[in-house]
């Protein structure tokens, strides 16, 4: 079927987070909410119809998780990553958030360090710091000729040696920089990994939201790192149904999955996630090819946008993501005039850049998967904000 993305769902959106709580925690009356990562666009249609089907069948007794929704897992890494898993690796829990406290809780103690490479998702650093571990930054670097990111592995190579962490977190693709790291890229890392014993978590939930390129989940990238990785991945993002919870962790190494066992407890699906993640990996393929086609649009929009009427705004078109993140040191607004300029005067709620675990101070992150008007009412505010503040 065709989906329709420039319908307007906005009708029955106030019990969201991104909707209903914009004002209240931005601190401003009436934002276009541009913030947290979840789309304006109702779900494909099986999920909706699997949803319907299993409510009608009035049992909402404890759950477990079906073969069949392993085996739908199962088939989408395969068909799509080019992945072979087996079943019994997969780990069901509400959130990939869940998975990332599980990991640094089964391989670190109390005092140990982790190494996070921002800017990038801010849980990825409060996680580490809520249980009493030290985040250790390797951060990204731009590459002045075409504004893209990379890792700095000759910086992590030095902070394995000299801090002693043997965790790492890797965002692949990466929120919020958009990248899609290259299997070379990967590559490198893992053979950093091997060398100093690392341990990673890669959270490769926007694995389905490529706009160029090709995801490579991390074990692909060098098979030793099957020995030494936890993979965290969900239908929440791809198929815009966060707010059913659930996500999932791959661990395909018995010794690693022990450990990863015992700090994760069981954890089961409630009725309606288990039908929704089944129903989307079986069946929502039609919707997320539209769905992205949709978003490169409004990716190159954007960047067209702000390149035409706000120049001195920086920006590349993400790889992977629907979030734009854009470099507004160039304007030299001190931070907090920054944040009350874009809430109060444009109106709209955009992530800061602050939240990213470091390296984001200056830049904004902006979602930009809503129906194309409502991205350009976005950035039209943003633009005549800043325009009118840089005395344009
Ligand atoms: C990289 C990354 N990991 C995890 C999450 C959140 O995952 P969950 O809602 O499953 O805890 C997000 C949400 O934006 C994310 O971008």
């Amino acid at each position: 079927m065709k989906y329709n993305f420039d319908e307007d769902v906005t009708g029955n959106v106030q019990d969201t987070i991104k909707w209903g709580e914009a004002d209240a925690l931005f601190g401003g009356e009436d934002l276009l909410p541009l913030w947290i990562a979840d789309m304006d666009f109702q779900a494909p249609k099986p999920v909706i119809d699997a949803l319907i089907k299993r409510a009608e069948a009035g049992l909402f007794m404890y759950t477990a998780m079906p073969e069949s929704t392993l085996e739908a897992v199962a088939s989408w890494l395969s068909e799509r990553h080019g992945w072979a898993i087996e079943t019994d690796w997969i780990r069901f829990a509400p959130g990939v958030i869940a998975l990332l406290e599980a990991s640094v809780r089964a391989f670190t103690a109390p005092g140990d360090r982790v190494i996070v490479q921002p800017p990038v998702y801010g849980p990825f650093g409060s996680v580490v710091s809520a249980l009493g571990r030290e985040a250790v930054h390797n951060p990204l670097k731009q590459n002045p000729a075409n504004g893209k990111y990379e890792m700095d592995l000759a910086d992590l190579e030095r902070k394995l040696r000299e801090t002693g962490a043997r965790l790492l977190i890797l965002c692949s693709p990466h929120n919020p920089v958009g990248r899609v790291w290259t299997k070379e890229e990967l590559a490198g890392l893992a053979e950093l990994c091997v060398r100093f014993d690392v341990t990673v978590v890669s959270d490769e939930i926007h694995a389905d939201l490529v706009l160029t390129g090709k995801h490579c989940p991390l074990v692909l990238a060098d098979p030793r790192m099957a020995e030494r990785t936890v993979v965290c991945l969900a239908p929440s993002k791809t198929f815009n149904i966060a707010g059913l919870q659930s996500a999932f962790a791959i661990v395909p190494d018995d010794r690693l999955r022990t450990v990863f066992d015992k700090a994760l407890g069981k954890k089961e699906p409630n009725p309606l996630s288990a039908a929704a993640m089944e129903a989307a990996y079986r069946e929502g393929q039609e919707w997320l090819a539209q769905c992205l086609d949709y978003l490169r649009g409004n990716a190159r929009f954007a960047v067209e946008y702000l390149a035409e009427h706000l120049p001195q705004a920086r920006c590349v078109v993400p790889e992977a993501t629907y979030l734009l993140w854009v470099d507004l040191r160039p304007f030299g607004i001190p931070a907090k005039s920054l944040k009350t300029l874009l809430v109060q005067e444009a109106k709209v709620a955009v992530s800061d850049g602050s939240i990213f675990v470091g390296e984001g101070e200056g830049f904004i992150r902006i979602n930009l998967a809503s129906r194309r008007a409502r991205v350009e009412e976005g950035l039209r505010r943003i633009a005549a904000a800043l325009g009118s503040a840089n005395g344009g």
